[in-house]
């Protein structure tokens, strides 16, 4: 067996005070010194290697993704909240369940909530247009909320949604609250964040059991979220109870609401700080679009809005790493590695790779123009990740991201008070480690 390149740590502790510390720094190091595979030496033996290659990425995500489960941690941390859903089940029970649900998230078939989306992004609008100084996250988070919502449960949906918000809000922090901390009380224990999380998953499971309930009664067919997944049936016409639903309306939720925030925010913040880019867009989108909301029909024609979203979450992926277990001795790019090593696919290191992206710390979104997107070796750009377990929510999110800075960039121009830029901080998503303020005023 050859010796795969270790990174330097400190006695006993190896790199985790690193990893604690400073995870952004720590993949980059990883990468800069180690090259495409490393171990970083961790306390107790424990065997820690970081991919970042765009060929082994593709081993550990996609092509020997069956000897590789997904990181315990996550797992043990989001099951009290998310149950059995996509993100924590694993095996047969996953299998079932994606095959069960992937249907109604292709990219046709979320083309049926161009129109929502549309509508809410224009009320986000309509509300900048006066001019205001905004704290771009809690914008983003409050639209990309309110899409969910209200995609999920139908427009129908109204006075539950500040508790869902509640709820939703609540579970993500305690899920990153309790994957950054040392020491785990049990959630029965009756602590303020305990309880406040207790109070706000009961109350989101209410609302969702009744609307479960009501729809069973009624079972007229209905063109939301919650709608496909009480119709999805298998091969032997079995569908989901009423757990599984809600495990899984929680895990969309949870999956899908600080991620497109982030990346969103993200955007804003570079389109307020390369104002000639926000000049292209602007004027590509007045040019399709000529101050209306985007309709799904006019989204082929607006590629910079894309080309943005995908530029952003390159430099910004809110999934910045994945991490998986192996469950058997792995061969990976000709190294051997043993059951129970830990691999972390580090999307930072990847998408910063000079020589896969010249210039890595450049915003320019034409790296994302259609040919020289194609150009890319598999496994280079991977925000969404790959293989079975890749995000079943990326046409959405590419969608709802295309859409809003199309719709917002011709009607608002941004500046960017805060200089120099707000560094991100890495928790269970990429975030601004402080608020990102932006200046909107309307576009003439
Ligand atoms: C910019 C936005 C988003 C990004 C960057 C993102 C990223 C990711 C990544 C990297 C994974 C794979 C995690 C792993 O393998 O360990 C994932 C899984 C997942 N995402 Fe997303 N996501 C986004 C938006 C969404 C949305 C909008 C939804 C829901 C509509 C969603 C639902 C899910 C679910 C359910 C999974 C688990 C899939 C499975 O294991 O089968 N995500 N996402």
């Amino acid at each position: 067996m050859q010796a795969i390149p270790t990174l330097a740590g400190v006695p006993v502790l190896g790199c985790l005070p690193e990893f604690r510390r400073d995870r952004l720094a720590f993949l980059a190091r990883a990468h800069r010194e180690g090259g495409e595979l490393v171990r970083a030496p961790m306390p107790g033996g424990r065997q820690v290697f970081v991919v970042t290659s765009p060929e082994l990425a593709g081993e550990v995500l996609r092509t020997q993704a069956a000897c590789f489960k997904k990181f315990v941690a996550l797992d043990r941390h989001a099951r009290p909240i998310l149950g059995d859903g996509l993100v924590t089940s694993a095996g047969d029970v996953h299998k079932r369940q994606r095959k069960l649900i992937a249907p109604g998230l292709t990219k046709k078939e979320v083309g049926s909530y161009a129109e929502t989306m549309a509508r809410l992004i224009d009320e986000t609008v309509q509300r900048w247009r006066g001019g205001r100084t905004i704290d771009g996250l809690e914008e983003m988070a409050r639209l990309t909320l309110d899409i969910a919502t209200t995609t999920m449960f139908g427009t129908s949906f109204e006075g539950d949604a500040g508790a869902v918000g509640r709820a939703v809000h609540e579970a993500a922090d305690y899920i990153a609250y309790r994957l950054g901390s040392l020491v785990h009380l049990p959630l029965a224990w009756p602590l303020p964040r305990h309880r406040r999380l207790r109070r706000a998953v009961a109350e989101l499971d209410a609302i969702v059991y009744r609307l479960i309930a009501e729809r069973r009664k009624d079972p007229t067919p209905r063109s939301d979220i919650l709608g496909m997944l009480l119709a999805a049936r298998d091969e032997d016409g079995s569908g989901m109870h009423d757990q599984q639903v809600r495990d899984e309306v929680m895990t969309l939720f949870v999956a899908g609401h600080e991620t497109t925030a982030n990346a969103l925010t993200w955007a804003l913040d570079l389109l307020a700080r390369h104002p000639e880019v926000a000049e292209r867009l602007a004027e590509q989108a007045r040019g399709v679009l000529g101050g209306r909301a985007p309709r799904l029909e006019d989204l082929p024609a607006l590629p910079l809005a894309l080309q943005v979203f995908k530029e952003t979450m390159r430099l910004y992926p809110p999934a910045y790493m994945v991490g998986r277990e192996a469950i058997t001795p792995v061969r990976l790019g000709g190294f051997e590695l043993p059951a129970g090593a830990t691999v972390i696919v580090s999307m930072y290191g990847l998408h910063r790779r000079p020589d896969l992206f010249p210039e890595p710390e450049r915003f320019d979104p034409d790296r994302f123009a259609p040919e020289r997107e194609q150009a890319l070796p598999r496994g280079a750009y991977v925000p969404f990740a790959d293989g079975p377990r890749v995000c079943i929510g990326n046409h959405f999110a590419l969608m709802e991201g295309q859409m809003a800075l199309a719709h917002i960039a011709q009607h608002v121009r941004f500046e960017s008070p805060s200089s120099p830029p707000v560094p991100p901080l890495p928790r269970v998503t990429l975030r601004p480690s402080a608020p990102i303020r932006l200046r909107a005023s309307a576009r003439a």
